[in-house]
């Protein structure tokens, strides 16, 4: 274990001084708070995902300092070998000096204000027999700034936040789009599909998250999509076709069979765009009435690529899913860091 992690160390409650060393970014941080809630309030675009502890998209190396968990111990998102490497995850620990770290930001595109604003429901569309398309209408001029890909998290005030992945482009930012699918006994998307109703007032906080697409790239994209996975996707593909983008954009769309498939925005994309090339994938499709790919969405990726070496991969949905794509795909030479993912876990609340 790290000579640099404390555990419950009586502290008063002092102002800390967080220096990222990648950066040379500073900012003061409580020792009450979690230290990429301070970043997050200082503007400092530290990357992150569920913030509950469970993604480990919010790792970052202790080089100096002391930081503590909580009483829960060690969050899931991190294993005990990365703690002993003086790894820490920013979402679930606090500063009790001042610290220095190394983490990669999110670049200067990223930088937007995360804001709560109140919306309308405008419309509830069933896409399939399990997944239904929400548009929430910010009322007024406002909109959200957000980046093609990012998240929100649904506010009621019954419920604790749920987190759902904006599933239109950025041109229309006043118009949210998202894909809810409904989870057995989960109590807002039962909600969502039983009792929620067009014009009832609800709020969002975002945007959130990093998995957003990289336009400084002319590396070809792969895009791994599972379930409603396809929502993010979708937004990275209208605004790559909004704003031109030629990149070879390959979308590879898992479900486990054909009704599950609930858009033919795939196809259409394909049709039209050169650079666009849609494989849907089916893993429980078994009948001859589907001819075309069979099995889990990652293995047919694997399958049709060689080597991954150049490629910019995004994955997004069942956390298995993007587990399995960020396990295989290193395999056949895929970087790290262009590697890009949002694992739809569930809340813990
Ligand atoms: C960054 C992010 C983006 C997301 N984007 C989307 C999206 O665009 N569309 C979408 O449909 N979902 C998305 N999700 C997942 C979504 O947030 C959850 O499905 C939702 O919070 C479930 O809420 P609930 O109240 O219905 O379920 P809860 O009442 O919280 O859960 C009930 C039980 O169901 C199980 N469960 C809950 N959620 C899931 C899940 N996702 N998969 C498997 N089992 C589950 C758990 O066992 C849980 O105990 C996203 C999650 C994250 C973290
Ligand atoms: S583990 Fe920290 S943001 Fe997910």
């Amino acid at each position: 274990m790290s000579e640099l992690i404390i555990r419950r160390s009586h502290t008063k409650k002092y102002m800390f001084t967080i220096l990222n060393q990648v950066s040379g970014n500073t900012f003061k941080v409580s020792g009450d708070e979690f230290i990429l809630d301070g970043a997050i309030a200082n503007g400092v675009n530290f990357p992150y995902g569920c913030q509950n502890g469970f993604c480990g998209q919010c790792k970052a190396t202790l080089i100096d300092g002391e930081v503590d968990y909580t009483e829960d111990g060690i969050p899931p998102g991190i294993t005990p070998e990365e703690v002993d490497d003086n790894m820490v995850l920013l979402c679930r620990c606090k500063a009790k000096s001042d610290v220095s770290i190394v983490v990669s930001e999110l670049d200067d595109s990223a930088n937007i204000e995360v804001k709560t604003m109140p919306c309308k429901v405008q419309k509830i569309e069933r896409l399939s027999h399990d997944v239904a398309k929400v548009l929430l209408k910010i009322p007024g001029d406002e909109s959200l700034q957000y980046l093609p890909g990012q998240y929100i998290d649904v506010i009621h005030p019954d419920f604790e936040p749920r987190a759902f992945s904006i599933a239109n482009s950025p041109a229309n930012s006043s118009l949210i789009e998202i894909h809810v699918r409904l989870i057995n006994d989960g109590k807002f998307t039962n909600f969502v599909f039983n009792e929620l109703q067009e014009n009832s007032l609800l709020k969002i906080e975002g945007p959130k998250g990093d998995f957003y697409l990289r336009e400084n790239s002319d590396d070809p994209i792969i895009m791994v999509a599972g379930g409603t996975g396809f929502g993010p996707v979708k937004a990275m593909v209208e605004h790559a076709i909004d704003i031109g983008i030629t990149r070879q954009i390959h979308i590879y769309w898992g479900a486990r069979n054909e009704d599950d498939l609930y858009s033919d925005l795939g196809y259409k994309w394909d049709k039209e765009h050169d650079n666009v090339n849609f494989v849907p994938v089916l893993s429980q499709e078994d009948g001859d009435s589907w001819q075309g790919r069979k099995g889990y969405v990652h293995e047919s990726v694997l399958e049709d690529f060689d080597n991954l070496t150049e490629y910019e991969v995004y994955a997004c949905g069942p956390p298995d899913m993007v587990k399995a794509v960020a396990d295989t795909f290193a395999s056949k030479g895929m970087f790290k860091d262009s590697f890009f993912a949002d694992s739809f876990e569930f809340s813990s609340q």
